[in-house]
C-alpha cells in the first residue's frame, strides 16, 4: 500500500510526466536538426520522426524524396540520416574519407557468433577479418572454383529443361534460386546439393528456413524500434537467427571444417581457404590478384596483412556469406533474365557473343569472361536498373566531419540510395531504358565511379563482388548456349520491395525456343515405349509438315536425304513456329527444317529420333547443315 501510495501520487506522476515531456522535447529538438539547419527535410513527427513519409517502400520513396528534396536531404529514421545522391560527396564518403566512415550501422543485438562476420564488423576488427578472408575471393581462387559452378550450371540446365517438359515454362525464381544455392552450398561448404530434385534434402529446407526469416521476424525489427531491447537480447543469450537453423547450419560448418583439419576432404572451396587462414602466419603478406572483369573497392586487389581467423569466425563468415550470397545473386538472375526476355534483340546481340567465344559447356571459363565484353555490359546495366541491394549506409560514430562543405555530426547515418542514383536523370540519360551500350568501353570513361553501385564501393564495398559476377555471367552464358528466353502470359514484372531494402523479383517465364547452332547431335536408340511415343508425336509433326506421316515415315525408310539447313541467319526470325518445318515442294521426298537452330529443342530433337529410329541403324552426321541418313 505504502509502495503503491509512493509511487502513484499526484507528485511522482507529475516528475515522471515531466521527465517523459522532456524527454520527447530534446529528441524531437534533435529530430529539428535538419529544419534548424536549412537542410532539406519531410517535417517530423514526435517519437515517430519522418517513419510515415514512406509510404511506397523506401527504395521508391527515395526516388522521390529526391526529386523533391534535392541531391541532399535529412530524415530521421530512428536517428538522424543524412540522404546523398551528389555522387562527389558519395565517393568521397565511400573512398577517400572512409578513415572517417568505415562503419555501417550497428545491429542493435549481437546474435552471436554472426557478429563476428566481416559484414557486421567495425573499425579495426573489421579490417582484420577482412583482409584475411578477401583473398578467399581474388581471381586466382575464383579460377579454381570453376569447375564447381559448372557443375551447378550443368543442373541449372538440366532444371530448365525438366520444367519446359513438365510444364511448358520455366519459374525462373525457383529455377535460379535452386541454382544460387547449389553454388554457395558448393563454393561455401563443399557440399553437393540438388535443390531441385530433392526438396527434402535437409540443407534445402534449412537454407530455405533462414531466407523467409533472416531479416523480417518481429523479433529482429523490434530492437530497431525499442530502444535498449537489443541489449536485454545480449544479456539474456536471446537468439535473433532461429537456433534451430542457427544449430542446423553451425553443425554443418563445424562437421566440414573438421574434415578438413584433419585433411580428410581438400576441395577448393571457401571454406577450404578459409581453414587455411586457420593456420596462418600473421606475419606473411598476401598478394591479391588484379581482376580485368570487374572495377575493384580499394580494399580488394592490394598486399594486405593477415590474421589468422578463429573457429568461430570461420563459422560466422561462412553463415553470413551464405546468406549475402543467395538472395542478391538469385535475385540479379531473375532481374537479367526478366531484362533478356523483353529485349529481344538484345538477348541475340549476346547470343551472338556466346556463340562467339563459348559456344560449349567447356568453354566457359573465368578467363573467357573477359573476352565477352557485351555480357559485362549486360549484366552491369541489369544491376544499375535493378539493384539487388538497393539502399547502404555507413555510420558516423566517430567525430564531426566536413566532407566537401557537408557537415555531417557524430552519430548520424550517411544513406546510399542506390536505386534512385541509378534512375537519376541528371546522372543517367534515360534511366529508365535499359541500356547496356552504356558500359562499353567507349562510353564507361563518361560514368562517374560513385554512380554505379550495385555492390557498394570502397574498401567496405561487396567482398563477394566477383564470384557474383562469376555466378551471374556463367548461369547465363550456359543457358544461352541451350535456349532463348521469352515472355509469355504468366510473365509478370513483379519487382518487389523487401523489408531489408533490397529489390526482389518473383516471376515466371515462358521460354525456350530455339536450340543455338552448336546443337549437337544426339544418336537415339529406343526402348519400345519410346518408340511408341514417339510414333504418336509423329502425328503432330506430319500436321505441322502439312504432311501424311506416313508419308515421312515412307521417305526416311527409303533412306532419303533429310535436308536440315542450319546456315541460313534469320535473327529476326529466330522465333519459328513449328510449321516453319515444311516439306519442300520442289522435293516432297526433302523435309526441310529451316532456321534448324532456331526452333524448339525438344521438337527437333523428336524430329532427329525420328530419323534415327525409322531405319533403326542409321548413321548420322550433321555437317554444314545437311542430315544424312546412311
Ligand atoms: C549480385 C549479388 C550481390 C550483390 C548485388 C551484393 C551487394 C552488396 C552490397 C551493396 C554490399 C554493401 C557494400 C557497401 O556497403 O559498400 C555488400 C556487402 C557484402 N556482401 Fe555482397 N552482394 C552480392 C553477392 C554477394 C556474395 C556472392 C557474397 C558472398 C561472399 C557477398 C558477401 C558480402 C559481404 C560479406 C558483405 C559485407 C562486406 C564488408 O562489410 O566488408 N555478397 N554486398
Amino acid at each position: 500500500m505504502a509502495i503503491y501510495e509512493l509511487l502513484f501520487n499526484s507528485t511522482t506522476l507529475t516528475l515522471l510526466g515531466s521527465i517523459v515531456a522532456v524527454y520527447l522535447a530534446v529528441d524531437y529538438w534533435k529530430m529539428l536538426y535538419f529544419v534548424r539547419n536549412g537542410i532539406p527535410a519531410p517535417l517530423p513527427i514526435p517519437v515517430f520522426g519522418t517513419m510515415f513519409s514512406y509510404t511506397k517502400g523506401l527504395t521508391f520513396d527515395l526516388v522521390e524524396k529526391r526529386r523533391k528534396y534535392g541531391k541532399i536531404y535529412g530524415m530521421y529514421l530512428g536517428q538522424a540520416c543524412i540522404a546523398v545522391n551528389d555522387v562527389d560527396v558519395l565517393q568521397a564518403v565511400l573512398i577517400s574519407r572512409f578513415s572517417s566512415l568505415p562503419n555501417r550501422s550497428k545491429l542493435p543485438y549481437k546474435d552471436a557468433p554472426f557478429d563476428k562476420a566481416v559484414s557486421n564488423a567495425q573499425d579495426g576488427h573489421w579490417k582484420s577479418v577482412r583482409n584475411t578472408v578477401s583473398p578467399a575471393f581474388s581471381g586466382n581462387k575464383l579460377k579454381q572454383m570453376n569447375p564447381l559452378i559448372n557443375e551447378c550450371c550443368d543442373r541449372l540446365v538440366r532444371n530448365i529443361h525438366k520444367q519446359m517438359e513438365n510444364q511448358g515454362f520455366i519459374q525462373c525464381k525457383d529455377l535460379f534460386g535452386s541454382y544460387s544455392m547449389e553454388v554457395v552450398a558448393s563454393v561455401f561448404f563443399g557440399l553437393h546439393v540438388d535443390c531441385q530434385s530433392n526438396p527434402d534434402d535437409p540443407f534445402t529446407k534449412h537454407a530455405s528456413e533462414a531466407f523467409r526469416n533472416a531479416f523480417v521476424t518481429m523479433k529482429a525489427i523490434l530492437p530497431f524500434l525499442v530502444p535498449g531491447l537489443g541489449k536485454l537480447y545480449d544479456l539474456l543469450g536471446v537468439s535473433v537467427t532461429d537456433p534451430k537453423i542457427k544449430r542446423f547450419f553451425l553443425g554443418v560448418i563445424a562437421k566440414a571444417l573438421e574434415l578438413r583439419e584433419k585433411g580428410e576432404v581438400k576441395r577448393m572451396d571457401i571454406l577450404q581457404l578459409m581453414a587455411d587462414a586457420h593456420h596462418l602466419d600473421s606475419s606473411k603478406e598476401d598478394q591479391t590478384t588484379e581482376d580485368p572483369l570487374v572495377h575493384e573497392g580499394t580494399a580488394s586487389g592490394s598486399s594486405q596483412r593477415k590474421d589468422a581467423l578463429t573457429t568461430e569466425e570461420i563459422m560466422a563468415n561462412a553463415y553470413v556469406f551464405f546468406l549475402a550470397g543467395y538472395e542478391t545473386t538469385n535475385t540479379a538472375l531473375c532481374l537479367t533474365s526478366y531484362l533478356l526476355a523483353t529485349h529481344p534483340e538484345k538477348q541475340d546481340k549476346l547470343f551472338e557473343e556466346v556463340k562467339k567465344f563459348a559456344p560449349r559447356r567447356e568453354d566457359v571459363t573465368y578467363k573467357v569472361l573477359s573476352q565477352m565484353e557485351y555480357l559485362d555490359c549486360f549484366v552491369r546495366e541489369s544491376l544499375r536498373l535493378f539493384p539487388p541491394i538497393s539502399v547502404l549506409d555507413r555510420i558516423n560514430d566517430k567525430s564531426d566531419i566536413v566532407i566537401k562543405d557537408l557537415l555531417v555530426p557524430k552519430g548520424f547515418r550517411i544513406f546510399v540510395p542506390v536505386y534512385a542514383i541509378h534512375h537519376d536523370p541528371e546522372i543517367w540519360e534515360d534511366p529508365e531504358e535499359f541500356q547496356p551500350e552504356r558500359f562499353n568501353k567507349e562510353n564507361r570513361g563518361k560514368i562517374h565511379p560513385a554512380s554505379w553501385l550495385p555492390f557498394g564501393d570502397g574498401p567496405r564495398n561487396c567482398i563477394g563482388m566477383r564470384l557474383a559476377m562469376m555466378e551471374i555471367k556463367f548461369g547465363i552464358i550456359r543457358v544461352l548456349q541451350e535456349y532463348k528466353l521469352k515472355t509469355c502470359s504468366e510473365t509478370e514484372s513483379l519487382m518487389q520491395e523487401v523489408p531489408s531494402s533490397a529489390l526482389k523479383m518473383e516471376s515466371n517465364f515462358n521460354s525456350l525456343l530455339g536450340k543455338p547452332l552448336i546443337a549437337t547431335c544426339k544418336s537415339y536408340r529406343l526402348d519400345k515405349k519410346s518408340k511408341e511415343s514417339l510414333l504418336s508425336m509423329t502425328a503432330r509433326i506430319s500436321q505441322d509438315l502439312q504432311v501424311d506421316s506416313g508419308v515421312i515415315i515412307q521417305n526416311l525408310k527409303n533412306g532419303r536425304l533429310l535436308n536440315v539447313n542450319i546456315n541460313k541467319p534469320a535473327p529476326r526470325r529466330r522465333y519459328l513456329p513449328s510449321s516453319q518445318i515444311w516439306a519442300s515442294e520442289e522435293h516432297p521426298e526433302f523435309v526441310n527444317v529451316e532456321y534448324f537452330e532456331y526452333v524448339n529443342r525438344y521438337y527437333i530433337e523428336t524430329l532427329l529420333a525420328l530419323i534415327i529410329y525409322v531405319p533403326t541403324k542409321g548413321c548420322m552426321c550433321l555437317s554444314q547443315g545437311v542430315c544424312v541418313l546412311g
